[in-house]
């Protein structure tokens, strides 16, 4: 059988330009959302009388058949019927005769395929929005196992002040939950119909659009038909949205893989979740983290690519719209694998408390509090500043830490010091000082939990 859209043609497609031209090798991914389109389509047709019932009914048992082929991988596709939507129909008309011919009956591939991606992403932002809530709820497992757990909290990367580290995990549970957020904001945009724009201008058949969308389960209709088939603004939200998704993945992935570093310890990854070297033995590299780091790039890429195909585009379609799927589906693809690999990476992550402790035991992270000390004792805290700042030269100098230095020595720096230093310099008592809503005490952070693992019942 020749092209689809033939008649107006006398000489046949180069070969270069079919190749160059199809999509079919990639757009192949929504073969089941075309076919989804295609029942609503010829049931609205049949139901407003546009093709006859009978028709209808034989196109959509046809549509069953392609369908069927689909799912058990039989559906051979060519590159000279160019995409997902011709090699279907094409199938259909081989599997039913002419009256398949019937389904793109006030259609056009240009309300199909934005149909078709449409279907496609609504189904994969849900399933996103589940796999976000697996990594939350791994944090949050973790952040209760580490409920009195302190680590260093760090600024610039140096020791600033100590925090739990239950509450450092739940700084990524809040990231998530945003990206969560963003998600659902995004899926009204996506549950929207682009189906029955035609090719730009709408359709001389007296179509139904509302009984499509309700088929389809779309909340709403685009309004205007030149909108419908240009807009491409649902997946550059996407884009958008996968590419914060992914910078919090590589930052935790960042940590997580200078954690499991000899010099910090603080983790140890599971085995089944690192990989080793060919030449050293020693070797166990935190290959995941890395890995998902580095796939971040390809995410923003894939934005910038499809801010930039859209940019200057003249309404309504052009071919180059199709250039948006390539993006969208390694996107896809991406943001699977990471999220799929982050909850059981950290739920099997070991957490190393003793190595910690002595890195929390051996720092200044203390220095504010007792800052803080003298400023409860009335010096204007810039002066307490300089006293300490003087305090922890001299420990420096002497190769000690703070609670390391006799009351003496203390009150060289400040009269103002007494034996209570002592306690106000213990790592659990600068912690649980923090006691603001949103700050690093034990009690905070408990509720912080509660209130985490409640969103996580909603989502
Ligand atoms: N494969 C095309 C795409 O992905 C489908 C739409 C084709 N429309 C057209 N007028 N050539 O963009």
């Amino acid at each position: 059988m020749s092209k689809l859209w033939g008649g107006r043609f006398t000489k046949q497609t180069d070969e270069l330009v079919e190749q160059y031209t199809a999509s079919i090798t990639f757009d192949k991914k929504m073969a089941e959302e075309d076919i989804q389109g295609s029942l609503a389509h010829i049931a609205m047709l049949g139901r407003c009388g546009i093709v006859p019932q009978q028709d209808a009914d034989r196109i959509k048992d046809g549509l069953l058949q392609v369908l069927a082929l689909i799912q058990a991988g039989q559906m051979e596709y060519s590159v000279s019927d160019e995409d997902i939507h011709m090699n279907i129909e094409k199938k259909l008309i081989e599997l039913i005769g002419p009256v398949g011919g019937k389904l793109h009956t006030g259609r056009s591939r240009n309300d199909q395929v934005a149909t078709d991606m449409h279907l496609y992403l609504r189904k994969h932002v849900v399933q996103f929005v589940e796999l976000l809530g697996n990594v939350q709820e791994a944090l949050i497992t973790q952040a209760k196992e580490n409920i009195d757990t302190i680590i260093p909290g760090y600024t610039h990367l140096q020791r600033a002040q100590p925090i739990l580290f239950a509450h450092h995990l739940l700084a990524y549970v809040s990231m998530f939950e945003r990206d969560i957020e963003r998600l659902k904001d995004s899926y009204k945009r996506i549950n929207t119909l682009p189906l029955g724009a035609g090719a730009l201008a709408g359709t001389t058949f007296p179509i139904d659009r509302h009984f499509v969308a309700e088929q389809l389960g779309f909340e709403r209709i685009y309004e205007n038909s030149l909108d419908a088939v240009s807009d491409r603004d649902f997946i550059v939200e996407f884009l958008a949205n996968a590419s914060l998704i992914m910078t919090h993945l590589s930052r935790l992935c960042e940590e997580l893989v200078l954690w499991s570093s000899t010099e910090f310890q603080f983790i140890e990854l599971d085995d089944a979740f690192c990989t080793g070297s060919s030449i050293m033995p020693q070797k166990k590299n935190p290959d995941v983290p890395e890995l998902v780091r580095g796939k971040t790039g390809r995410v923003y890429g894939n934005l910038i690519g499809m801010l930039t195909v859209l940019k200057a585009l003249p309404l309504a379609y052009n071919k180059d719209m199709q250039e948006d799927k390539e993006g969208m589906f390694d996107t896809v693809a991406t943001l699977d694998g990471a999220l799929r690999l982050f909850a059981p990476m950290i739920a099997t992550m070991k957490v190393n408390r003793a190595r910690m402790r002595q890195a929390v035991n051996q720092d200044f992270s203390n220095a504010t509090d007792i800052a803080d000390f003298l400023v409860n004792k009335g010096l204007p805290f810039r002066q307490a500043h300089e006293v300490i700042g003087k305090t922890v030269l001299y420990c420096i100098q002497k190769g000690v830490y703070l609670l390391d230095l006799s009351l003496e020595e203390f009150q060289q720096f400040s009269p103002l010091f007494d034996e209570k230093i002592y306690d106000v310099l213990q790592p659990e008592q600068v912690v649980n000082a923090r006691n603001v809503y949103g700050g690093t005490a034990k009690p905070q952070v408990e509720a912080a939990i509660v209130r985490a693992a409640e969103a996580l019942q909603v989502t």
